[in-house]
């Protein structure tokens, strides 16, 4: 096999190491997760914008949709979001195999998990969180850079990201006994690129955006045809509600945001911690995903113009794996 196993402990492995991106709202459902775990890897359910039941129903129908046990099941969830905690246990009570979590920071989160047994792994973009979230006990570090799609948190590429963090980390190696996985995320587009990650010393990767032009992908046809024709030009940084920098593609909703329009939502829900009221981004999610270009908030990874064409998840890890096995072969054929 071109790709090693990731290890996330000695009895939780997915065989592929290739982590779906989590993608709120109702992005990443369980038919796009289900279909990932069936290729091996790692199928995340977004459950930031889910209620408890809805996220319950969503776990039950990826595993009732799961034909083996070659990859993982995970939810993703902000930790922005107002009920984080209650998601968390509501996704470990229904026996996630894995939590992973981004857009902000939590500390306390990692005893839950120690509690219930099952692996957290944090999204980070800095040293310092990094080796926070090591000592803290996380199972596993996504370490996303500022070329990734969503809220954002740095601006630095991942060729730069990662041997940075796996030093700071390898310094702290005394302290911490255990050796955790690190997975890069952002811009990896390409077999080709897992293959650098690997090299990196990284242990897999997390890809996101080429994940919305899957068949699985439940979003509107409009949101992917959309992805197809845009263009590096076509992607903005834009600052969200929750205080974070987020890439997003120039729709009208941004250009009117851009320029000061109003945008705001008269419905408000209360659902980040804490939220600038500059527009609801969850109802800009959700618009998006139901296609509405006008309304809708479209976010992105920086290389979206690598992606033209919509794929089964099958054919999108078969793409991956021949794209990993012509990069090594001719760097075989050079050496
Ligand atoms: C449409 C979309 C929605 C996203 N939503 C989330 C999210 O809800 N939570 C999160 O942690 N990251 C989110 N992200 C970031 C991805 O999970 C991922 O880490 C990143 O986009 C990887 O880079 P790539 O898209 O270039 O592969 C989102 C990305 C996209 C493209």
């Amino acid at each position: 096999m071109i790709f090693p196993t990731l290890n996330i402990n000695e009895s939780l492995k997915a065989i592929k190491p290739i982590i779906q991106g989590g993608m709120a709202i109702r992005v990443s459902t369980a038919k796009l997760a289900a279909a990932v775990a069936n290729c091996g890897g790692v199928g995340v359910i977004a459950a930031s914008g889910l209620t408890k039941d809805e996220l319950i129903a969503q776990i039950k129908q990826a595993r009732e949709l799961m034909q083996n046990n070659d990859g993982l099941l995970a939810i993703n969830i902000m930790f922005a979001a107002r009920d984080f905690k209650d998601l968390v246990h509501t996704a470990m009570n229904e026996g996630i195999d894995l939590v992973i979590f981004g857009a902000g920071f939590s500390r306390d989160i990692f005893s839950v998990g120690q509690e219930y047994n099952i692996p957290i792994i944090p999204i980070v973009s800095s040293t310092k969180l990094a080796v926070i979230a090591k000592k803290l006990g996380a199972s596993g570090i996504i370490v996303e850079s500022g070329e990734a799609g969503g809220h954002l948190g740095t601006s630095k590429i991942i060729r730069d990201l990662i041997p940075e963090i796996k030093n700071a980390l390898a310094a702290t190696e005394g302290y911490f006994k255990k050796n955790i996985p690190i997975i890069a995320a952002g811009g990896i587009t390409s077999g080709k690129d897992i293959i650098e990650m690997l090299k990196l010393g990284c242990n897999g990767v997390q890809m996101a955006t080429r994940f919305v032009l899957s068949k699985e992908c439940e979003v509107a046809e409009e949101f992917k045809k959309l992805y197809i024709k845009s263009k590096s030009k076509d992607l903005v940084l834009i600052e969200s509600p929750v205080g974070l920098t987020a890439r997003a593609i120039k729709t009208k909703f941004v250009e009117k945001f851009l320029n000061g329009e109003p945008v705001a939502s008269k419905y408000c829900k209360s659902c980040l911690k804490k939220c600038s009221r500059s527009f609801c981004i969850m109802n800009a999610l959700h618009q998006a995903q139901k296609g509405n270009l006008d309304e809708g908030l479209f976010f992105s990874g920086g290389n979206i113009e690598k992606y033209n064409e919509i794929l089964s998840v099958e054919e999108i890890f078969n793409k991956l794996e021949e794209e990993a096995k012509e990069a090594l072969t001719v760097e075989h054929a050079l050496k």
